[in-house]
C-alpha cells in the first residue's frame, strides 16, 4: 500500500462541483438537539464530548478503556548524540504493551513499536513533529544508523500477508515526505513509527494487530468496535505518553501530523487527545478533513468497500448516505480547538476533495472564535492555489500545486506558522 498511488480521479466518481447535490453542513456550534452553543463552557461540557460521542458511534469507534489504560514497557535501544553527521541525537525505543488482564491475545497479535526520534544536537529538549509512517522507520531520512523493523506487505497473486525485514534500498526512500533536515535545522525534532507495527493495513488482518490486547477473544463485534484508524491514533497517543518522559523532548510543543489515511488517523488523535498542541493535517480527505456531505471524489461506500476495517462497523450504514451522517471533517477538525490547527490539501488531489477541507478549515474557525482566538474569518474564499492564509490566528489553511502527497512546500509553511505560536526554536 503506497500513499501517493491514489491521488488520481477515479472512474465514476463525482468531480464536478455544479453537480453536487444540495447539502447543508454540520454546524459545530449547534448541538444534535438543536440548541445553540453560544459560550466556552457549553463547548468543552457538551458540545465537544458529544462530537466526540458520535464519532465513536459512527464512524472511528471507541477506543477501549482498557486500552486507554494499557501498560507499556519503554526501552531506548539505541542512541546517538551525532546522528545525521551531527545535525541530530538519535534516539530508537522499543515501546511495549501489555495484553489487558484476562485478555490472551493470538500469538501473532502486535506487542509493541518502533519509534525513532530525532532531536536537534545544538538544542534540546526541542519541540517535536509525531506521525506515522507508511514504509517503515528506515524510509523517512538516508541514515545508516536505523534499525529497521518488518513491514507488511501481500505479494502480487498472493492470498497471505508477508512480514519481513525491508530492502536496504528504501532507506530514504520517503524522505522527500519527511524532511527530517529540514525540521532539525529549524529547530524541531521527528518522532514516527511505522504504522503496521499497530496494524497491517490489509482487509482480515485483525488477528495481526495490537487491538488484540484489549478486545476479548470471540467476543461479538460490537456496533462501535474500533478499527485500524481508532488503532493508529491510539498507538500516536502512546508515543506521547513517551514523549511525555524524555527529556529531549518540550512535551508541551508536540505536533502530530499525517499524510492521507494516516492524516485521518493524525485527526482522530488530535481529537482525543488534548496534550497534542497542533494537528498539521495533510490531505486526510473524505473520513478525515473533508466535507462528506459534498460526495465530491470518495465516498463512503467507497470508504467501506476498499478499507471496511479503518472504521466501526455502524460506519457501514452510511453507505449511500453521505449527506445524512451525523459527522464530518469540519467537526472533527473542530475538537482541535482552541489547539493550532492547520488544514493542507493539494490541487490535484481531487478525490480528497480540496475546496471540502478548505470549507472545514471555516467553519471549525467559530469554534476558536467562540473560545475567544483568532482564526479564519467567516465566508471568506478559498485562497489562490499556493497561497497560505491564517497565519495571524490559530487556524491556517493552504492548497499547493501538485498531487496527494507531502512535499517541502508543506513542510515549509508549517513550521513558520508553528514558528509564529511557539517562537522561531533556532533563536529561543
Ligand atoms: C485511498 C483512500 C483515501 C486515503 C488514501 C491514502 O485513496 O481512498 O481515503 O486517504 O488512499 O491513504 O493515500
Amino acid at each position: 500500500v503506497a500513499s501517493s498511488a491514489s491521488a488520481q480521479r477515479i472512474p465514476g466518481y463525482l468531480y464536478d462541483e455544479s453537480k453536487i447535490a444540495s447539502y447543508t453542513m454540520l454546524d459545530p456550534l449547534r448541538m444534535e438537539n438543536g440548541k445553540p452553543v453560544t459560550n466556552a463552557a457549553m463547548w468543552n461540557a457538551q458540545r465537544r464530548p458529544e462530537i466526540l460521542r458520535l464519532f465513536e458511534e459512527n464512524e472511528f469507534g471507541r477506543t477501549p478503556d482498557a486500552a486507554r489504560a494499557a501498560v507499556m514497557h519503554a526501552k531506548i535501544i539505541e542512541r546517538n548524540d551525532y546522528a545525521l553527521n551531527g545535525l541530530a541525537v538519535r534516539e530508537q525505543i522499543e515501546l511495549t504493551f501489555d495484553p489487558a488482564p484476562g485478555v490472551t491475545p493470538p500469538a501473532e497479535a502486535s506487542r509493541s513499536m518502533r519509534l525513532l526520534l530525532y532531536v536537534p544536537h545544538v538544542q534540546h529538549p526541542s519541540p517535536v513533529v509525531l506521525g506515522l509512517n507508511f514504509l517503515g522507520n528506515q524510509s523517512v531520512v538516508d541514515d545508516a544508523g536505523i534499525l529497521p523493523t518488518p513491514v507488511w506487505s501481500k505479494p502480487k497473486g498472493s492470498t497471505a500477508l508477508v512480514h519481513e525485514l525491508p530492502a536496504e534500498s528504501t532507506r530514504g526512500s520517503g524522505a522527500q515526505q519527511w524532511q527530517v533536515e529540514m525540521l532539525l535545522k529549524h529547530g524541531y525534532g521527528l518522532a514516527t513509527i511505522y504504522y503496521g507495527d499497530l496494524e497491517p493495513d490489509f482487509k482480515d488482518a485483525s488477528q495481526y494487530s495490537v487491538r488484540q490486547l484489549f478486545d476479548r477473544p470471540g467476543a461479538v463485534q460490537a456496533q462501535d468496535a474500533w478499527g485500524s484508524l481508532g488503532a493508529w491514533a491510539w498507538g500516536l497517543s502512546r508515543a506521547m505518553d513517551y514523549l511525555e518522559n524524555d527529556p529531549l523532548v518540550d512535551a508541551s510543543h508536540v505536533a502530530v501530523t499525517g499524510h492521507s489515511r494516516l492524516g485521518k488517523a493524525a485527526d482522530w488523535a488530535a481529537a482525543q487527545d488534548t496534550r497534542f498542541a497542533a494537528l498539521l493535517s495533510t490531505e486526510s480527505g473524505h473520513g478525515g478533513q473533508s466535507i462528506q456531505r459534498r460526495a465530491l471524489g470518495e465516498t463512503v461506500q467507497h470508504l467501506e468497500h476498499s478499507f471496511p476495517y479503518w472504521f466501526c462497523p455502524a460506519y457501514a450504514q452510511w453507505v449511500g448516505h453521505d449527506n445524512e451522517i451525523p459527522v464530518d471533517g469540519n467537526l472533527l477538525v473542530a475538537l482541535v480547538a482552541p489547539r493550532l490547527l492547520y488544514v493542507a490539501s493539494a490541487k490535484e488531489d481531487e478525490w480528497s476533495d480540496p475546496k471540502g477541507e478548505f470549507l472545514s478549515a471555516l467553519s471549525a474557525s467559530s469554534v476558536y472564535r467562540l473560545l475567544g482566538e483568532k482564526a479564519l474569518p467567516p465566508d471568506i474564499p478559498m485562497p489562490a492555489v499556493d497561497t497560505a492564509i491564517g497565519f495571524d490566528g490559530d487556524v491556517a489553511y493552504h492548497e499547493r500545486a501538485g498531487k496527494h502527497d507531502v512535499t517541502s512546500f508543506d513542510w515549509e509553511h508549517y513550521i513558520v506558522f508553528l514558528n509564529r505560536h511557539w517562537g522561531d526554536p533556532e533563536t529561543l
